[in-house]
């Protein structure tokens, strides 16, 4: 089965994703978090996300747009294209009120003309199977229909299927039967990626050709390694952590702010793990302090029992 990463605004940024690939893998594919334009210009901190990736990081990304209007995703496709990208995912799910309103994200699934002028133009200005969607339930059951019939007719990469409402954002259950009808609707031309709450390898998740792990992957980053059957013994899990938290704090090493990007790790990270440790590194106010605190924590760690996804914090 094929293990996709979530894109995650504030999370599985390059850092991230150059840290668990080198250190821990077992993805294959990084959706990264989704790109806007602003004045018809990628903004910069998008492109500082996807600049100057080594060949093997940009076989391993796939980046994100978030648009409304043919004219925007071609100038999007046309600049990721200049940063060496072929392929590209088009944010139907973001749920903010401010994204939603302005017509992006979550309201397009509502939307089924303006998404077929966005998908028609979408396929047009790119290679053959190089895009993909990364969708959520609609408000009405109709428009799944419509959205099903839709992606037949485009040679798309995948799709994938968060199954809640945009009013859900990210709490309460993903709808296992309205995935499994929309399976069916679109048939087996089209490769279904399923999302929301894999957080364990054990759980009954829909029929899908592959799985797109998010909060639970930040909550316990090895386990797409369980997933694909694998398993730790607790050193094993400890000196695997150790090393990816090292790697990642080497990397962020290189930017301005390092420690409140260190910190923001564990608004997922290990969510059982509540002891002195964790409450010294929130609190560090400098890096070798976290750096120690860190160390710690993850020296004595525990592997997380298979608990729910973490609350996403507000
Ligand atoms: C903090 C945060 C940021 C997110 N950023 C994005 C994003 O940039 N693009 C996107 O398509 N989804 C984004 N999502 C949604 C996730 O990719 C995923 O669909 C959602 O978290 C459900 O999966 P999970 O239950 O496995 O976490 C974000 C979710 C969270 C909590």
């Amino acid at each position: 089965m094929r293990l996709l990463c979530a894109p995650l605004q504030g999370y599985t940024d390059r850092s991230f994703r150059l840290a668990h690939s080198a250190t821990l893998g077992g993805i294959d594919d990084y959706t990264a978090p989704f790109v806007r334009l602003e004045r018809e210009r990628l903004r910069p901190r998008d492109l500082h996300d996807l600049t100057a990736l080594g060949e093997d990081q940009r076989r391993l990304t796939t980046p994100q747009a978030l648009a409304r209007t043919p004219h925007e995703i071609r100038l999007i496709a046309a600049q990721l294209a200049d940063l060496g990208f072929d392929r590209l995912d088009l944010n139907l799910g973001c749920p903010f009120p401010k994204v939603v309103q302005q017509g992006y994200g979550a309201a397009l699934p509502n939307e089924p003309d303006t998404l077929r002028e966005l998908l028609l133009a979408a396929t047009d200005c790119l290679p053959p199977h190089a895009l993909s969607l990364k969708l959520r339930l609609p408000d009405l059951p109709q428009h799944l229909e419509a959205i099903a019939e839709l992606c037949r007719q485009l040679p798309l990469r995948h799709v994938t299927l968060h199954p809640r409402t945009a009013a859900q954002q990210y709490a309460g259950t993903p709808d296992h039967h309205a995935f499994a009808r929309f399976r069916q609707l679109l048939g087996p031309q089209t490769p279904l990626v399923y999302n929301g709450d894999v957080t364990a390898p054990h759980s009954p998740y829909p029929d899908c050709d592959a799985l797109m792990l998010g909060r639970g992957l930040l909550a316990n980053p090895l386990l797409p390694r369980l997933l694909r059957g694998e398993t730790a013994s607790d050193d094993q899990f400890r000196q695997l952590l150790l090393t990816f938290h090292q790697r990642l704090a080497d990397l962020l090493q290189e930017q301005p702010q390092p420690l409140p990007r260190l910190k923001t790790l564990w608004d997922y990270l290990l969510p059982h793990e509540r002891n002195r440790h964790r409450r010294h590194l929130l609190k560090a106010t400098t890096l070798p302090d976290y750096l120690a605190a860190a160390t710690e924590l993850l020296a004595h760690a525990q592997q997380p029992p298979h608990s729910p996804t973490p609350e996403t914090p507000t």
